[in-house]
C-alpha cells in the first residue's frame, strides 16, 4: 500500500510533456500478436497497466523489450493460448487479448475479469459479437474456451459504444475473408489509434472515430513502427491540477480536441491553444457546472468525472454531476466528503448534487480506483493542511510518476510505497 503526503495550497505552474495514452497502448500491444513477427511501439507509457500487459505478451511467448518509452514485441514465438490467470485479475482490459488471440491461433482461454470498483463490468457485448463471427464460446462464468476455427464476416450492432468489444471485434475479424462492420462503434481517439496502428501492418480497416467501422480481411499482416497518441485523461488531470489551485500550466504533445475544452471553460479557465499545445490559466473563481453527464466520446468523458468533482467541491456555486458510463464509478465520493466537500449522492448512486465550498481541509483518505486516486490528490493539493492518501498501486496504473511530475509544477507531494 502507497502513500502520498500533499501539502496543499501550493499552486501548479509549469509546463509538462504529455505521455503515451494508457487506452491506446493497450489494444495496439494486444495487437502485436497478429503478425508473428516485430512490432516497435513508441511513446508507450511506463505505468503498471502496460507492464502488466507485456508480462501477459512474455507469459504467451513473446520476446519484449521495453526502454525509454519504446516497446519492441517480437510475436513469432507465440506457442500459448491460455491467459495467465494472476495478470487477468490484475487488469481487466486483458480481454482485449481476445480478439488478437483468436485470429492468430483460433484459441484462447481466460478467466473471468471481473468487475472492479467502477461496478460490475459484464463482457456480454464482447461475447456476443464474437459468436456474431462464428467464435464458439464454452463459459461457465469462471472461465471462457473459445475457438475460432470457422469464422465468417458479419454486420454488428453494438447496443453501447463499448470501447473493449469494439476493440475486440476489430483484432477477431482482422483476417476474416469477406467485409465485418460495425455498427455503433465506440468513436474515442483510442479507437482511431488502433485503426491506425493495424492500416500500417497491412490490414484493410476504415471508419474509426465514425458510426461504422468496415474491416475486410486480409491474409497476413507485416512489421511496423507506431507512436501512441498521447493520453487525453493524463492531460485534462493535470489541467484541472492548475485549476484547482488556481495556477497555470502549459501542457505539450497534446492532440487539443481529444479533450472536452469545453468543460474547462465552464469552469471559467483561459484556455490558449497551438499545434500540439494547450496553455491554461485557472479562474480566480471557479464556476459550477450546472450539468455535467458523462458520455462516451465526443462526450464529457468518464475518466474525468471524479477529478472534475474534486474540482466543482470548490466552485463558488451548485454543480450536478451524472455517471452515466459505468454504474458505481462513485467510490471517490465518500472519500471527498471526509475533506468537507459537500457532495450529495442521489438514490441512483450515480447522479452527484456538489455545493462548492470556500476551502476543504487535510485528511486521511484512501484511494480506491485509479482515476479516483487521481482525483483525491487534486483534493489534496487544494486542502488546508497535510493530506494523505492510501493507494494500493491504483494510481500508478495509468500515471507514470505523479508525485515526481506534480512536484515539478509547484506542488509538495511525498510518496511512500
Ligand atoms: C475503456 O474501458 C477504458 N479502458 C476505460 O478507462 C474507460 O472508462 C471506458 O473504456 C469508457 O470510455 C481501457 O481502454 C483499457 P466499455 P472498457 O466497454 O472497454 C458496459 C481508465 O480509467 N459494458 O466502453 O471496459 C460497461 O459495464 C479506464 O483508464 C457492458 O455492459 O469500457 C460499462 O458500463 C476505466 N458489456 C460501459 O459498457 C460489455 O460487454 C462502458 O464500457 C462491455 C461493456
Amino acid at each position: 500500500m502507497g502513500k502520498y503526503f500533499i501539502t496543499g495550497q501550493k499552486k501548479i505552474d509549469g509546463s509538462i510533456n504529455l505521455i503515451g495514452s494508457k487506452n491506446s497502448a493497450l489494444p495496439i500491444l494486444a495487437a502485436t500478436l497478429l503478425n508473428s513477427g516485430e512490432n516497435i511501439i513508441h511513446n508507450c507509457p511506463d505505468i503498471s497497466d502496460t507492464h502488466t500487459a507485456m508480462q501477459i505478451l512474455k507469459y504467451l511467448g513473446c520476446k519484449v523489450k521495453y526502454q525509454n518509452h519504446t516497446a519492441i514485441i517480437n510475436s513469432a514465438s507465440l506457442n500459448k493460448f491460455i491467459m495467465p490467470k494472476n495478470l487477468v485479475k490484475k487488469m481487466r482490459s486483458s480481454i482485449i487479448f481476445m480478439g488478437s488471440l483468436l485470429s492468430r491461433l483460433k484459441k484462447i482461454k481466460i478467466n473471468y475479469p471481473g468487475g472492479c470498483s467502477l461496478g460490475n463490468r459484464p463482457i456480454d457485448l464482447h461475447l456476443n459479437s464474437l459468436k456474431k463471427l462464428g467464435v464458439k464460446i464454452f463459459d461457465d462464468q469462471k472461465n471462457i474456451i473459445c475457438e475460432a476455427k470457422n469464422l465468417k464476416p458479419n454486420t454488428i450492432r453494438l447496443k453501447f459504444p463499448s470501447v473493449g468489444a469494439t476493440q475486440n471485434i476489430i483484432l477477431a475479424s482482422i483476417f476474416i475473408k469477406g467485409e465485418t462492420k460495425i455498427i455503433n462503434p465506440a468513436r474515442e481517439p483510442e479507437i482511431i489509434d488502433l485503426q491506425n496502428f493495424l492500416k500500417k501492418m497491412g490490414a484493410n480497416i476504415n471508419g474509426a472515430g465514425t458510426n461504422q467501422i468496415i474491416i475486410t480481411g486480409v491474409k497476413k499482416l507485416n512489421n511496423t513502427e507506431h507512436t501512441i497518441i498521447p493520453d487525453r485523461i493524463v492531460a485534462g488531470t493535470f489541467l484541472l491540477a492548475a485549476i484547482i489551485t488556481h495556477g497555470q500550466i502549459q501542457i505539450k504533445k497534446i492532440i487539443p480536441h481529444h479533450l472536452p475544452l469545453i468543460n474547462f471553460l465552464q469552469l471559467g479557465s483561459e484556455i490558449n491553444l497551438s499545434k500540439n499545445t494547450i496553455i491554461l490559466k485557472a479562474p480566480k473563481k471557479i464556476n459550477p457546472i450546472k450539468k455535467l453527464i458523462t458520455k462516451p466520446y465526443p462526450g464529457f468523458p468518464t475518466d474525468l468525472q471524479a477529478q472534475f468533482v474534486s474540482v466543482l467541491s470548490l466552485a463558488h456555486g451548485k454543480s450536478f454531476v451524472q455517471e452515466k458510463i459505468f454504474d458505481a464509478r462513485n467510490k471517490h465520493i465518500h472519500e471527498l466528503i471526509k475533506t468537507g466537500a459537500k457532495i450529495k449522492i442521489l438514490k441512483d448512486n450515480s447522479s452527484f448534487i456538489i455545493n462548492g465550498v470556500k476551502k476543504i481541509y487535510a485528511s486521511n483518505l484512501i484511494s480506491k480506483d485509479l482515476r479516483g486516486g487521481a482525483a483525491l490528490i487534486l483534493a489534496g493539493l487544494a486542502a488546508q493542511g497535510q493530506t494523505i492518501i492510501h493507494d494500493q498501486n491504483f494510481i500508478s496504473r495509468g500515471y507514470e510518476n505523479i508525485s515526481r511530475d506534480l512536484n515539478n509544477l509547484g506542488a509538495q507531494i511525498n510518496f511512500f510505497n
